[in-house]
This record gives structure tokens, C-alpha cells and sequence, in this order.
């Protein structure tokens, strides 16, 4: 078959083979690498050789096959001495062979595999701040970004752990398609988060403080309480009604608290004369004694535990008042 003017006008065409998808682009879950290399081009399909071993795995890991997906690689060409493609390669074969059928078939997720796959659907390339969250690409479309599991072999900061996580996630979404990316929380008044908190058995609560040469001398500037679709936002000066609502959310004792290093903010609460009874709920606690080699900080528990956008990379806030 005569080739098609977009690839012969590529400088990467057919130096060595063409590496062409496997599985059907009806699947819902789409995972797309980087670009052939050796393995790949000796046997023409993509993900081959050791690298396509370990993408087994983690395929495995999330009861996944690879009868399950369709897989491809953001280039269908290998380049130059195995070089990452530049953004016009990329761009010039994923325009060609990959947002069209994207937009025909409408998949749930697309897995990306690596920065220049992260890159090619999203507006940024920090693939180790970006990865396990959910990007949407269009109204039927999710993103779920992960590095690309060939790095495991020769980047020590690469965990498996944290690469079948991706996986996992991008399983939850594909096999749930109720579920949704979170939106932003709505803001609530007082009344509201008591009745939720008893309600719901449990409130989830973050402080910040002021620095002070003694830590008992910290003071309180902000407390938020709430969860992930309702917030409350209290800051200093901190009126009446505040106080009263801290107090009972603390004292109740069928009310959990629940938040990331917990304890330390319990500690400030109780060193300003707020008397705690309910059961306490820490979240790096819990991540600890599930994956205790991995980080703690709360943007990397997002990256593994909710299905959110990456709040620190997000621009325009979409809070909405209805106190
Ligand atoms: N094999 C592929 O096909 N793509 C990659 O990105 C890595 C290995």
C-alpha cells in the first residue's frame, strides 16, 4: 500500500520498521507510550522485550490484559538512537493517527505513559508532579497520567508500587463509569457542617498556624473543616459561632476526626483549651501502614487515593458560596 503524505513527510518514516497498535480502538482504555526501540521494531508491535514485560505487570497488577486495551506509542517510528521524539514528531503522528480515532471512539481513558505521552494531551510535561491524576480531556474522555514503566529499570526514584497504582486507578475509572473526577468542594455555613458531621460520623479538619519561636506560642490563622464535596474555611479573627462550631465538632464523640498528620493539629487545638473526644483519623497513618517506603506528603496521597486533578497545577477556582 502506497503510504499517506503525513508519514512520508516525517522525518522519522519507516528508517527501520513501522510499530502499529495492538488490541481494537473500540476499548475503552487506551495506553500510549513513548516510541519504539530495538525490541520493538524486531517484532513490530509495540511495547515488546523487557519493557513490555514490565508493562505486563502492571497490566497484571490491576487485573488487566492486553486483550483489555489499546496500545500504542505517541510514534509509530523508532528514533535515532533511541532519543525521546521531539514535540513535531510527536505531534505530527499523534495528530495524524490518534486524536482523530480519540474523537471517533471516545474512550474513557487514555493511560500515558511517560512525560512526552503526558505532554502530548495535557498542558504540561511534569510528569512526576502530574502522575496518578486525572486530567480530562474532553467531556468523555479522562487522562490518567503515569511514568512510563521501562524507567523502573534504571530510575531508582521510580517505584513499581506507584506505577500499578496509575494502573489501578485507571481500572477504577474504566470499570466504574460513574465515577467522576472530584469537583471542587462547595462552601457551607455552620449549621450545615454539624448536621453533616453527625450525620456522617466523621469531619475531616486541617489547621494553619503562625510560627513562633515556642510552639506553644503558635497561633491559629485558618481552619477548614468539611470534606471532599462540602468545605467550611474559618480565618482569623475567629468569631463566636467558629469557636462554638470547633468545639462540638471536636467534642462530640461519635464525630471521627479525620486529616493528614492529625495529631499535630489536634495538639495546637488542645493547647488552646479545645477539649477532643472523638476517635482520631490520620491519613498519613493509614498511607504508612499500606506503603511505608513511599512518600507521605498530602499531594502525593492524592496521586494515589482520590480520583482528582492535580490542585496545585489547577488555575481558576470554581468554589461556589450557597451559605
Ligand atoms: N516500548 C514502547 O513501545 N514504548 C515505550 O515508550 C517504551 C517501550
Amino acid at each position: 500500500m502506497k503510504p499517506r503524505e503525513p508519514c512520508t513527510s516525517c522525518p522519522l518514516y519507516d528508517r527501520e520498521g513501522i510499530v502499529v497498535p495492538t488490541g481494537v480502538p473500540e476499548s475503552k482504555l487506551w495506553v500510549i507510550g513513548e516510541a519504539p526501540g530495538p525490541s520493538e521494531i524486531s517484532t513490530l508491535r509495540p511495547w515488546s522485550g523487557g519493557a513490555g514485560r514490565m508493562l505486563d505487570r502492571c497490566l497484571e497488577s490491576a487485573d488487566l490484559r492486553r486483550s483489555d486495551i489499546y496500545l500504542t506509542n505517541i510514534v509509530r517510528c523508532r528514533p535515532p538512537g533511541d532519543r525521546p521524539p521531539s514535540t513535531k514528531e510527536s505531534n505530527h503522528c499523534t495528530d495524524y493517527f490518534i486524536r482523530p480515532l480519540i474523537e471517533l471512539h471516545s474512550p474513557r481513558v487514555v493511560l500515558t505513559l511517560g512525560a512526552q505521552a503526558l505532554k502530548e494531551f495535557t498542558t504540561n510535561d511534569k510528569i512526576m508532579s502530574s502522575r496518578g491524576y486525572v486530567f480530562r480531556l474532553n467531556s468523555k474522555t479522562l487522562v490518567v497520567p503515569t511514568v512510563n514503566p521501562a524507567a523502573v529499570f534504571h530510575n531508582k526514584r521510580i517505584n513499581i508500587s506507584v506505577v500499578q497504582s496509575d494502573f489501578a486507578k485507571a481500572a477504577r475509572l474504566l470499570r466504574d463509569p460513574t465515577l467522576e473526577p472530584l469537583d471542587y468542594p462547595i462552601l457551607i455555613g455552620h449549621e450545615t457542617v454539624l448536621r453533616l458531621a453527625l450525620e456522617r460520623g466523621y469531619v475531616c479538619l486541617d489547621i494553619e498556624t503562625s510560627e513562633h519561636p515556642s510552639f506553644w506560642d503558635r497561633t491559629l490563622d485558618v481552619v477548614g473543616v468539611g470534606w471532599s464535596d462540602k468545605v467550611l474555611v474559618m480565618s482569623a479573627p475567629f468569631t463566636r459561632a467558629d469557636i462554638e462550631l470547633i468545639g462540638s465538632l471536636l467534642s462530640t464523640p461519635t464525630i471521627a476526626i479525620r486529616g493528614q498528620n492529625i495529631s499535630f493539629d489536634i495538639v495546637v487545638l488542645m493547647s488552646l483549651g479545645f477539649k477532643v473526644s472523638g476517635e482520631l483519623q490520620d491519613t498519613i497513618q493509614l498511607h504508612h501502614a499500606i506503603y511505608s517506603e513511599l512518600p507521605h506528603k498530602l499531594e502525593f496521597l492524592g496521586s494515589i487515593y482520590l480520583n482528582c486533578e492535580p490542585w496545585k497545577q489547577m488555575r481558576k477556582s470554581k468554589l461556589e458560596d450557597v451559605k
